[in-house]
């Protein structure tokens, strides 16, 4: 009996001896003390003795049951104080060591653009006005006299939500609903937003993109109100030696229309942003369509006005001279940053 108990206790010795964790000490813990665990089990064999040899047995399970908790014991305080100063170590901070410079943020570029923009309508007396990004049918198509089956939709291809409810396709909309809330006073408001179309994004297009829209509305506004003022508008933001044109156009909701190009810093000789022609599309425009003054409830008689919409990414790619759309949107530092 006290060869095998020998023969037990050496063995947990060389286990214990072998462990290198806390897991693995508590792993052997667990195979000598445990429910199922060597020694657990030897205390159970007392049953096995005769009465009289059964004190002599208990007394030597104890004895091996201490003696092994004791190097058991000792073993995990030696691995904990090794675990211990191995993390120590690697959590040491050198305090001297040079900081990180944090990046700093800035605006987003075509953020930055809306901001110059409504800085120049700013100073020629015009307000800021908002509109919702998901807006009726009525306020993006019918109020602008473009009803229901009308050719001019197809322009548009809209993301519709129901029916009756979309998302805008152009920041027009936001004409009506200033003058639905000022009539009859005059307006003089620039609407900057997000627009939606079910356009897919290549080099120049993106099926969601910011229009800055202006509106003008009073007794005596003609066509050359509208012409002075972007052309101090283009002058503003593509220089003073730039000179606007104005080229016949449709849209329902203005009558005369017109699409409004400037001309080219290449000064005509012919470059890869004009495309060689020397003239850049920057924006619509029109007088308003006496029908939309009526429905907005202006009387057409004694009102008139102008309004143009103006596609930001796109002056944003002339200005600075970028080749693809889609840089605005992939947050890319090194092309943020130079702005
Ligand atoms: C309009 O959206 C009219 N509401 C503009 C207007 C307002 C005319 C007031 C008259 C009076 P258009 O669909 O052409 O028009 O869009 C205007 C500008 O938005 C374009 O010149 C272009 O710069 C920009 N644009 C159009 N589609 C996209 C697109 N998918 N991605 C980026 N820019 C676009």
């Amino acid at each position: 009996m006290r060869e095998e108990l020998q023969k037990i206790a050496e063995e947990a010795r060389e286990r214990i001896a072998d462990t290198s964790s806390t897991t693995e000490i508590n792993q052997v813990r667990i195979e000598l003390f445990g429910k199922k665990g060597t020694i657990t089990q030897l205390s159970r064999r007392l049953k096995e003795f005769p009465p009289e040899e059964r004190p002599l047995f208990g007394k030597l399970v104890n004895d091996l049951r201490q003696e092994l908790t004791g190097v058991l014991e000792e073993r995990e305080e030696a691995i904990s104080r090794r675990e211990k100063k191995i993390r120590l170590q690697e959590e040491r901070i050198d305090v001297e060591l040079p900081g990180r410079k944090p990046r700093r943020g800035r605006p987003h570029p075509l953020l930055m653009l809306i901001d110059e923009i409504t800085g120049i309508f700013l100073g020629m007396g015009f307000d800021v006005a908002e509109g919702p990004e998901i807006e009726w049918d009525y306020y993006n198509f019918e109020a602008l006299n473009i009803p229901p089956e009308h050719p001019a939709r197809e322009m548009h291809d809209t993301l519709y939500i129901t029916e009756k409810i979309l998302l805008r396709t152009h920041t027009s909309p936001v004409q009506v609903r200033t003058m639905e809330e000022l009539r009859p006073e005059p307006v003089r408001i620039i609407a900057p937003g997000r627009v939606y179309r079910r356009d897919a994004l290549d080099a120049t297009h993106s099926p969601c993109f910011y229009q800055i829209e202006g509106l003008a509305v009073d007794e005596g506004i003609t066509f050359g109100d509208l012409k002075g003022i972007l052309t101090v508008f283009a002058r503003k933001i593509f220089g003073k030696d730039r000179v606007v044109r104005f080229r016949p156009s449709f849209f329902p909701f203005t009558e005369p229309s017109a699409e409004v190009d400037v001309s080219c810093g290449c000064q005509g000789a012919g470059c890869r942003v004009c495309k060689n022609t020397g003239w850049l599309e920057i924006l619509g425009a029109g007088s308003v369509d006496p029908r939309v003054l009526a429905m907005a409830g202006y009387d057409p008689e004694k009102y008139s006005g102008f309004a143009f919409g103006m596609g930001v990414e796109r002056i944003a790619m002339l200005r600075y001279g970028i080749p693809d759309i889609r840089y605005f949107y992939e947050n890319d530092y090194r092309f943020l940053a130079q702005f």
